[in-house]
């Protein structure tokens, strides 16, 4: 069925810098850098390059292709594709539904982090992990949480974060989300390169790049290094989740797709390797101030941004609190429009499915996933619920989704030459046409196999 209220982005311009907003987010910022870290250093960057050659670009391709060529949101794409696979539409968005649940928690702590950061209220540098579960109402005495009280402060920063995504999202493709995505991608951009500066000028900062590129060459015969890599491309491209495909459905026929994806691929990258550059510059800092070695304090999600970094900022020599308030403000942009895409999922979803409005669609979506986020999450076990549904999201959502839609593409109903034909059928740069062999190769064969061990191991574990 033709959709005539279909909206369209303004501009290509508009498109990248949303699939890009969508891309750049806690990912980025908190996940990379301890998991290459972990992954062998600067031996990471191989498997991760390979990873993003073969998995993440060609992917970005595919749900681009399959978002523009279908104009429908996940489910409806992936029935037009082929009617037994709408399915994998309704499971990714279920996904991104429960993710956004719970990273709309984190972009609240971001924010009152950034408020805190003024005058570094979390106190001293071995206190800012008590100051943490006072924050989150949990209970530091006992290590428990009590799950009785609410923390005031996260209930009102969840609600607001909510607030600003229901603005977004209601007002629209244009209006809304690119609109959005315009103002502040580019300050994202800004306030976190002069982080980064600020952290490099530190003393100790070659000591924490060294403990960072230094490769650790014997990693990369593990197994286990090779799929951290394509779990990281997989998380901070946004690809497996419906989020891609649902972006290229507002996308004109004439857009180009290959460029597109080569551009938000590597934007990322970069984005996610200054992330690292800052992380560890920082952490090299700490570690000439405290002797405590780098790899003792290397470590990543809650820990790394919530407790680690306010007990560094108190040491800095200059500028604290700017130094405080960039880190915070970008994790906060940063995670606000990864959160809009992730939550234009489900709202895609139900417009679709029911036919009614791009707004009444947003607006019941919002209201449902809003009202379940700020009650699990404001009440204190909500630290805790964020780890399980981590793990979870990472076994059935970026193996899962992501191999069974591999699967589906290239061996089951074998639409991928459709994919071929239509990623660059108004493209200059005629990339996968060209060399569709080393497509399928990429897609068909390596990351499917990849994804197979990963969900193998995930369901063995
Ligand atoms: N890619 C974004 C990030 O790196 C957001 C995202 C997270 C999207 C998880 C899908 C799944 O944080």
């Amino acid at each position: 069925m033709a959709d005539a209220t279909r909206e369209n982005w303004g501009t290509r311009l508009g498109f990248i810098l949303a699939a890009v907003g969508s891309a750049v987010g806690l990912g980025n910022i908190w996940r990379f850098p301890g998991v290459a870290y972990e992954n062998g250093g600067g031996a990471f960057l191989v498997p991760y390059l390979v990873a993003l050659l073969t998995a993440g670009i060609p992917l970005l391709i595919m749900e681009f292709t399959i978002g523009r060529k279908y104009r429908a949101s996940a489910p409806l794409a992936w029935r037009k594709l082929s009617k037994g696979a709408e399915f994998i539409g309704w499971w990714q968005t279920i996904i991104a539904s429960v993710i956004a649940v719970y990273y709309a928690a984190i972009v609240a702590w971001a924010a009152w982090y950034t408020w805190f950061s003024i005058d570094q209220s979390w106190g001293s540098a071995d206190e800012t992990g008590g100051f943490l579960f006072d924050f989150l109402g949990a209970d530091m005495a006992t290590g428990l949480f009590d799950f009785s009280g609410y923390s005031q402060q996260v209930l009102w920063g969840m609600v607001a974060v909510w607030l600003i995504v229901g603005v977004v999202i209601v007002a629209g493709v244009r209006k809304g989300i690119e609109r959005f995505n315009k103002i502040f991608m580019p300050l994202l951009i800004v306030m976190f390169g002069v982080m980064v500066v600020q952290a490099l000028t530190l003393e100790g900062a070659a000591t924490g790049l060294n403990a960072f590129f230094t490769p650790e060459w014997s990693e990369l015969s593990n197994a286990d290094v090779w799929i951290a890599a394509y779990g990281q491309i997989f998380f901070s491209l946004s690809i497996g989740f419906g989020i891609m495909i649902t972006y290229a459905s507002y996308l004109k026929k004439k857009n180009d797709i290959t460029t597109s994806a080569l551009t938000v691929g590597f934007a990322n990258s970069s984005f996610e390797l200054l992330a690292g550059i800052g992380v560890f510059s920082v952490l090299g800092f700490m570690a000439v101030q405290s002797g405590t070695p780098v790899d003792e304090q290397v470590s990543s999600g809650v820990g790394l941004a919530f407790v680690a970094f306010p007990a560094i900022i108190n040491q800095l020599p200059f500028a604290p609190a700017l130094f405080g308030i960039l880190f915070f403000l970008s994790l906060t942009f940063a995670g606000l429009t990864s959160l809009i895409s992730i939550v234009q999922v489900p709202a895609a979803a139900i417009k679709d499915r029911f036919g009614v409005s791009q707004k009444a669609a947003a607006g019941v979506v919002w209201a449902v996933l809003a009202v379940i986020s700020v009650s699990l999450f404001s009440a204190n076990n909500g630290l805790f619920m964020l780890d399980s549904t981590d793990a979870y999201i990472n076994a059935f959502g970026i193996a899962g989704a992501g191999f069974t839609s591999i699967l589906v593409v290239f061996w089951i109903v074998r639409k991928w030459p459709v994919i071929v034909e239509n990623a660059n059928s108004s493209s200059t740069f005629q990339l996968v046409k060209r060399r569709k062999d080393l497509w399928f190769g990429a897609l068909g064969v390596v990351t499917v196999l990849i994804l197979g061990v990963t969900l193998y191991q995930s369901v063995q574990a």
